[in-house]
């Protein structure tokens, strides 16, 4: 039995029936399955067992605490990519030295918070940042080991947002200019560099563009050692695509054989970013349907989750599919678009959609949104950021309460000049 599905027409995470938690939190919210990642995380690391790998999930895709100490219970070390992710990931528990700081534009300080820290490896996209990350580290007396970030210019065949390693994408140095890299890493004080780092795009469905890619990193590496330069660690970045709908990603242990036919012989300690993979399956947006409007020309199923709480359908026309939690065993169905109550024509989550027939106060499921859903939410048009809840069996735990609308207003401040509105300003001020 799959840890989400239908059992007897209701839909299920693990053993709680989802209309149970859309009571005990209302609605939208974000459930996820632990059993899900645990698995997606062990195959992971099993593709890759006896080659001494380090697995460090991005956490960008998703960087509830909860969701970090369930992967690093596991294993898992992190990647990150601000100061905020590298504190969300120590707060978690993951040791620095399974840290991972990527990234195309660290600040100084966010450098310097990393060395603080003690973060295992920095990786550097330009000559300019690996210049800053010397100063900084120089400054502090530390060494830093660094990679740097290769752009090997592969088509990642995957949606144009989302794809890092083109020529005109801003990711990474090209490859002809890693050899100046390394060479000027040489000189720098505070630099250990050490490995080369590729990531060339997300939700990749093929293992074609990952082989030309470490193609490309292992013809440098070689080139880099014939120079005389040590390069004992490679960075292979995140990117393994999840089934939408349609796609058709390979198995992990594929991915794990061609990296191992490609790189292999190459003898260096490898690190794993992979962010999605692990975590989009395991989660579901519950929303509820607030209203049917049926038009002339297509029907409107409005819930009360949007762009805001689900921004992958607005901005990549991403596919996510939709069922009703509760299912009727009905085969009738009926084409509608499932939009929000966001003010924009691209507040959608389906266009199109066939769909059982639905009323209002019915729930629906938004499937594969454990990643990138809850992270890239904000609260335009005023709308609360959502909870988020944590299954594992029969426990349930909320790990993000709704906002509340105070939490909301207490972030904005008047300026001076302007009269207080109310008691709570008029008492700060
Ligand atoms: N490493 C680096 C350097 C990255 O830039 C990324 C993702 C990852 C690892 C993790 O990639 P994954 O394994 O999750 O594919 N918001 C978009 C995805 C953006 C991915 C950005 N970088 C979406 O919703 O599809």
């Amino acid at each position: 039995m799959m840890p989400i599905d239908h059992r007897g027409g209701t839909l299920y995470v693990e053993d709680v029936p989802a209309p149970a938690i859309a009571d005990a939190v209302g609605t939208p919210a974000y459930v996820y399955s632990t059993a899900v990642m645990s698995d997606r995380y062990t195959a992971f690391a099993d593709a890759f067992a006896g080659t001494g790998a380090t697995i460090c999930y991005a956490l960008k895709a998703n960087s509830n605490q909860a969701v970090i100490k369930t992967l690093a219970d596991l294993g898992a070390g992190a990647d990150v990519v601000s100061e905020g992710e590298m504190r969300r990931a120590l707060a978690a528990g993951i040791p620095p030295d399974r840290i991972v700081f990527s990234g195309v534009g660290k600040t100084a300080g966010e450098m310097e918070a990393a060395i603080a820290a003690g973060i295992g490896q920095m990786n550097v996209e330009s000559l300019p940042e690996l210049e800053t990350l010397s100063a900084v580290a120089a400054r502090l007396g530390a060494t830093v080991r660094t990679s740097v970030r290769v752009n090997p210019d592969v088509d990642a065949r995957t949606h144009e947002k989302i794809t890092t390693g083109k020529r005109e994408n801003k990711f990474g140095v090209e490859l002809h200019h890693a050899v100046d890299a390394f060479a000027r890493a040489a000189d720098l004080p505070g630099i250990d560099m050490r490995g080369v780092a590729v990531h060339i795009g997300s939700q990749l469905t093929d293992l074609a563009p990952f082989r030309q890619a470490f193609r490309k990193v292992a013809d440098l590496v070689a080139e880099l050692r014939r120079a005389g330069f040590t390069v004992d660690h490679l960075d292979l970045g995140g990117g393994l695509g999840v089934s939408y709908a349609d796609d058709d990603p390979p198995p992990v242990a594929d991915y794990a054989a061609m990296i191992r036919e490609v790189l292999g012989p190459l003898n260096c300690q490898w690190t794993f970013e992979p962010g999605r993979a692990l975590v989009a399956e395991a989660g579901i947006v519950l929303t509820r349907v607030l209203y049917v409007k049926p038009g002339e020309t297509r029907t409107f199923v409005i819930v009360d989750a949007a762009m805001n709480d689900l921004l992958r359908p607005s901005l990549y026309d991403a596919h996510h599919m939709i069922q009703a939690v509760e299912d009727s065993g009905t085969l009738e169905s009926q084409i509608v678009d499932i939009v929000g109550p966001v003010c924009e024509t691209g507040d959608r989550l389906a266009l199109s959609r066939a769909l059982p027939p639905v009323a209002p106060g019915d729930l629906l499921a938004v499937r594969t949104a454990g990643a990138y859903g809850a992270v890239m939410a904000s609260t335009y048009n005023s709308r609360l950021l959502v909870p988020e809840v944590l299954v594992r069996g029969g426990d349930v735990a909320v790990v993000r309460p709704r906002q509340t609308y105070d939490a909301l207003l207490a972030q904005d401040r008047l300026p001076p000049w302007l009269e207080p509105i109310n008691d709570r300003q008029r008492a700060a001020g």
